[in-house]
C-alpha cells in the first residue's frame, strides 16, 4: 500500500489472507472430524436401558423390537428401539451380541455381499440395499414360505437358501451360507437397521406402501 499501491495488488495482503482462510478450514475440519467420531460411536449396552438414543446403537439392540417411523422434525424416517423381544428365542448378553455381530460382519465381508448389494451406501445396486432390509414387509411373505414362527428365522433360512425362496425378478445365487453364519449374518443386517441414517436410503417406505397397498415390492 505503500507508494499508492491498491490493497488488491498487495502480495503481503493475499499472503495473510491465504494463511487465515487455510487456519480456519482446518480448525473446522478437525472440528468437524471430532464432531462425527462422536456422532458415529457406537452406543453402550447401558445406553439403551437406559433409553438414550444413539446414532449407532449398542450390540444388545438385536434384543428389541425395531420400528421405523416418520419423525416431523427431521422430515423423514427414523429407526425406533421399542420393547424387548427374543432374538432366535433368547436374550443375548453384551458379550454374545458383540460376538454374533462380529461373526456377521466377518461373513458379510467374506461372501462379499455388497458385489451385488448396498450397504450404508457402500456396494452395488444388483440386489436390495441391506440397509434397512430388517424391517422390508417382505420377510412376512417369506415367514410363510419357509413356514417360519419368526423373522430371523426366515432369513436365517433364507440367506442359506435363496435359490428356493425367490420374491424378485432377479435371484440371489446359493452362498453356502451355515447355519451359524445365517444367525450371525441376521443379527448384522437387524443391528444394521437400528443406525440413524438421516433417511437413508430414500425411497425405502414408498417401497413399504406399494407393497403394502398389494403392489410389487422393489428398492
Ligand atoms: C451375486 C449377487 C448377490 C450376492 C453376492 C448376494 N446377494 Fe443377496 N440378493 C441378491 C438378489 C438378486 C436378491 C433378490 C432375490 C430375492 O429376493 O429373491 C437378493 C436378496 C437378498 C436379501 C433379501 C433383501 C430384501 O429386503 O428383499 C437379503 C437379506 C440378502 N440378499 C442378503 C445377502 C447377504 C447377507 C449376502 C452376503 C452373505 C448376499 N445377499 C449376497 C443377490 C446377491
Amino acid at each position: 500500500m505503500e507508494n499508492g499501491q491498491s490493497v488488491w495488488t498487495s502480495i503481503r495482503f493475499w499472503r495473510r489472507s491465504a494463511a487465515w482462510v487455510t487456519g480456519f478450514a482446518s480448525a473446522l475440519l478437525i472440528l468437524l472430524t471430532f464432531d462425527t467420531m462422536g456422532q458415529i460411536k457406537m452406543g453402550t449396552d447401558e445406553d439403551l436401558q437406559k433409553g438414550i438414543t444413539k446414532r449407532v446403537p449398542a450390540p444388545t439392540v438385536i434384543n428389541h423390537h425395531i420400528d421405523y417411523k416418520y419423525s416431523k422434525k427431521r422430515g423423514h424416517e427414523v429407526p425406533v428401539i421399542g420393547d424387548k423381544e427374543p432374538f432366535f428365542g433368547k436374550e443375548w448378553s453384551p458379550k454374545e451380541a458383540r460376538a454374533l455381530l462380529h461373526k456377521g460382519k466377518l461373513t458379510v465381508q467374506a461372501k462379499n455381499c455388497i458385489n451385488c448389494h448396498t450397504i450404508l451406501g457402500n456396494g452395488a445396486y444388483y440386489a436390495p440395499d441391506l440397509t434397512k432390509s430388517w424391517l422390508d414387509p417382505k420377510w412376512k411373505q417369506l415367514m410363510a414360505m419357509t413356514n417360519s414362527k419368526t423373522k430371523e428365522e426366515a432369513m436365517a433360512k433364507f440367506l442359506q437358501h435363496p435359490e428356493k425362496y425367490p420374491t424378485h425378478a432377479r435371484r440371489m445365487p446359493n452362498l453356502k451360507i451355515t447355519p451359524e453364519e445365517a444367525q450371525a449374518v441376521v443379527a448384522f443386517l437387524k443391528h444394521l437397521s437400528t443406525i440413524d441414517t438421516n433417511g437413508f436410503p430414500r425411497g425405502f417406505s414408498k417401497g413399504v406402501k406399494e407393497f403394502e397397498a398389494g403392489g410389487t415390492y422393489a428398492h
